[in-house]
């Protein structure tokens, strides 16, 4: 199955995609995952891909295309991949496109995980992950059983650096400019699906997989 998560920073993409790639055998391209590694680096690339997450912007289009598609040429993972947080600009779609088409691996679907505004602030305002291993927690839903300390490795909780209000906000404002006209793009194509990331995990996991079997993907 070739599919792309489509959806606002916090509809969920991320959390499904790791869900599915288990259940289903994919391999989880996220970009975001991609450059947070990326950042890590002490050089002026780490830096300025630092820069570009703490502001809430996109990293530009060629730096993007350049690692997907790399990324992609891999025969391995041609037939089974989840694209998470890719393509989000129509330069990115197009680029992919050209990709796919010329390698002859269509995509299979686009899921949309439409979200309300609401939810993605207490979602990712709330969201602490571990400094050390990067587990996820929520200081309401997803609580450790210590303070501040992560329960798998003791690591110290944190809050990601774009997760605090004001670029949590920039980030809607950049996905609802730069994004969100993927959905129409999509559309038009004939492979988008629309679910809504309001729901509950194993909810809209359960959905997603009945979308799947119906398709006849799975
Ligand atoms: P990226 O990491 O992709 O960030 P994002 O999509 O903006 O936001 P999230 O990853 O937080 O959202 P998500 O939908 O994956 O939700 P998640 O499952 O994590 O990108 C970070 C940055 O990298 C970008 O700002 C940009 O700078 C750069 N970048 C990345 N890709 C790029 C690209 N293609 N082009 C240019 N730049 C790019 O869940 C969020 C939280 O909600 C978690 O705490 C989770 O536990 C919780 N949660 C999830 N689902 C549910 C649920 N159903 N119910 C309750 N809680 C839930």
């Amino acid at each position: 199955m070739r599919l792309i998560l489509l959806g606002p920073p916090g509809a969920g993409k991320g959390t499904q995609a790791k869900v599915l790639s288990q259940k289903l055998n994919l391999v989880h391209l996220s970009t975001g995952d991609i450059f947070r590694e990326s950042a890590k680096r002490p050089d002026e690339i780490g830096q300025r891909l630092t820069g570009y997450m703490q502001r809430g912007q996109l990293v530009p289009d060629e730096i993007v295309n350049q690692i997907v598609i790399e990324k992609l040429k891999d025969k391995r993972i041609q037939n089974r991949f989840i694209l998470d947080g890719y393509p989000r600009t129509k330069t990115q779609a197009t680029s992919l496109d050209e990709f796919l088409a010329i390698n002859k691996i269509p995509l299979d679907m686009v899921v949309y995980m439409q979200t309300s505004e609401q939810v993605i602030i207490d979602r990712l305002t709330g969201r602490r992950i571990c400094g050390k291993c990067g587990a996820n927690y929520h200081i309401k839903n997803i609580l450790p059983k210590k303070d501040g300390i992560c329960d798998i490795c003791g690591g110290r909780l944190i809050q990601r650096d774009d997760d605090k209000k004001e670029t949590v906000l920039k980030r809607i404002k950049v996905y609802n400019q730069q994004t969100a006209g993927l959905i129409d793009y999509y559309k038009n194509k004939g492979f988008l699906h629309t679910v809504s990331g309001d729901l509950e995990v194993d909810r809209l996991y359960k959905i997603l997989h009945e979308l799947f079997n119906e398709e006849g993907l799975i």
